[in-house]
C-alpha cells in the first residue's frame, strides 16, 4: 500500500483534513496506524464504532477519549496543564464533562495527529460533531484524519458540498482505499505463507482468490484460518460470510418494519447477480405489495450510502463477494 501510505503522509503534511475511504476491510485502520506509528507521530485515536447504540452523546465521546489518553505514554505531560483533568492512578479522568472540556482538551493537543475512525458514526448526535471538526480546522493546529467505511453516510454527515454546513469549502484530501488487483492478491498469499512457513497448493491460493477477491482483511482471514487451523476453504468461505451477515443484520436492524423490504433488494440483488432499479421494483412489489418509487430511490440510496451495494451505471450489484455468498446460502 506504498502509493497509499504516501498519500496519507502528503494530506498531513500539506493540510489540516485528511480523509480515508474504502468499504469494510480494505486496510484503512492498518494503513492509518501503520503510517503514524512509523513516522512517528504522536496521536490519539478514536474508534468511533465503539460508541453506543442509537443516539450519541458528547459523554459517549468523552469517555472514549479518556481511555485512548491514559493510554498514552505523552498524554499526562500534555494534558497537566488542562481543567477539568484528572489523574487518578493510572487513568485519565476528564472531571466535567461538556464541549468546554472537549475544547481544552483539542487545544492541549495541537501539533498532534487527532484520528476519528469509523467518522460517519458521530453523525447520530445532538451534538454538532461537524461544528466542533470545523472549529478545530479553523482555530487550532491541530491534524484531523477521519475514516469511513460507510462513504456515503461519512460524506452526509461532513457535507463538505453543502454552503449550510460548517465544514464547507475546507479544503482536504482524500486516500481511497481499494482492492488489492489479482497479482497483488496472490502475492500478498504467497508472502504470508512463506513467512509463516507453511506450504499451501497454488491451486488453493488461486481459489481464495477467486472466493475473496481483492479484499485484504478477507484474504488475511483466510490465510490465518488456514495458518492456525488448517480448515478447508469452503468452511472459512462459509464463516467469514456469515460474519459478514450477521454485520448486515444487525445494520439493517435500524430500519425496523421496513427491513423485510431491504432484505428482498438484497436478496433480488444477489440472486440476479446485477439488478436494474425496474427489476428490483418488480420483485419487491411481488413479494410485499406496491412501493413508491421515492421509497424505493431513497433505500436504494441508504443500501449505496453504508456500501453493502455498489451503483455501477444502471445496475446495482452487492459490493462484497463474500456477503453475497451469505445471502445467497444462508438467507
Ligand atoms: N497492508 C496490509 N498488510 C497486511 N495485512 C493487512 C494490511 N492491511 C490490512 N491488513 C489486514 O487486513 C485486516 C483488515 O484491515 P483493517 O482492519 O485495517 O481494514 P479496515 O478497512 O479498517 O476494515 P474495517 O472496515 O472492518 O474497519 C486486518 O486484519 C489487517 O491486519
Ligand atoms: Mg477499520
Amino acid at each position: 500500500m506504498e502509493e497509499q501510505l504516501q498519500a496519507l503522509a502528503r494530506g498531513l503534511e500539506k493540510g489540516k483534513l485528511t480523509v480515508v475511504t474504502g468499504l469494510r476491510r480494505y486496510g484503512k485502520t492498518s494503513l492509518i496506524l501503520t503510517y503514524l506509528n512509523e513516522a512517528k507521530l504522536d496521536y490519539v485515536y478514536i474508534d468511533c464504532r465503539l460508541l453506543p447504540e442509537g443516539m450519541v452523546s458528547l459523554d459517549s465521546f468523552l469517555k472514549l477519549l479518556e481511555e485512548e489518553l491514559t493510554r498514552k505514554k505523552w498524554a499526562r505531560r500534555v494534558l497537566s496543564q488542562v481543567e477539568a483533568i484528572g489523574f487518578s492512578g493510572l487513568e485519565v479522568t476528564l472531571k466535567r464533562k461538556g464541549e468546554r472540556t472537549l475544547l481544552n482538551v483539542f487545544r492541549a493537543l495541537e501539533g498532534r495527529v487527532l484520528v476519528l475512525d469509523e467518522a460517519q458514526e458521530l453523525r447520530r448526535s445532538g451534538y454538532r460533531f461537524d461544528a466542533l471538526l470545523a472549529y478545530a480546522y479553523d482555530h487550532l493546529n491541530l491534524k484531523i484524519i477521519l475514516s469511513g467505511s460507510k462513504i456515503g453516510l461519512l460524506y452526509r454527515f461532513l457535507r463538505v458540498d453543502d454552503p449550510e454546513a460548517p465544514l464547507y469549502g475546507r479544503a482536504f484530501a482524500e486516500v481511497k482505499l481499494r482492492r488489492l488487483r489479482e497479482d497483488e492478491a496472490r502475492e500478498f498469499l504467497e508472502r504470508g505463507f512463506e513467512q509463516e512457513g507453511v506450504k499451501v497448493p497454488r491451486r488453493k491460493i488461486e481459489r481464495a482468490i477467486e472466493k475473496f477477491d481483492g479484499i485484504i482483511g478477507w484474504l488475511t482471514y483466510f490465510g490465518y484460518s488456514t495458518v492456525t487451523g488448517g480448515e478447508d476453504i469452503e468452511a472459512v468461505y462459509d464463516k467469514a460470510a456469515k460474519l459478514a451477515l450477521s454485520e448486515l443484520e444487525h445494520a439493517l436492524k435500524i430500519y425496523g418494519v421496513g427491513e423485510k423490504r431491504y432484505r428482498e433488494i438484497l436478496k433480488i440483488t444477489t440472486l440476479l447477480g446485477e439488478a436494474r432499479w425496474s427489476e428490483i421494483k418488480r420483485g419487491i412489489e411481488a413479494r410485499h405489495g406496491r412501493i413508491p418509487n421515492n421509497t424505493l430511490s431513497s433505500m436504494l440510496k441508504n443500501l449505496v450510502d453504508s456500501g453493502f451495494l455498489e451503483k455501477d451505471g444502471e445496475t446495482y450489484k452487492i459490493s462484497d463477494p463474500v456477503l453475497k455468498h451469505g445471502i445467497r446460502k444462508f438467507w
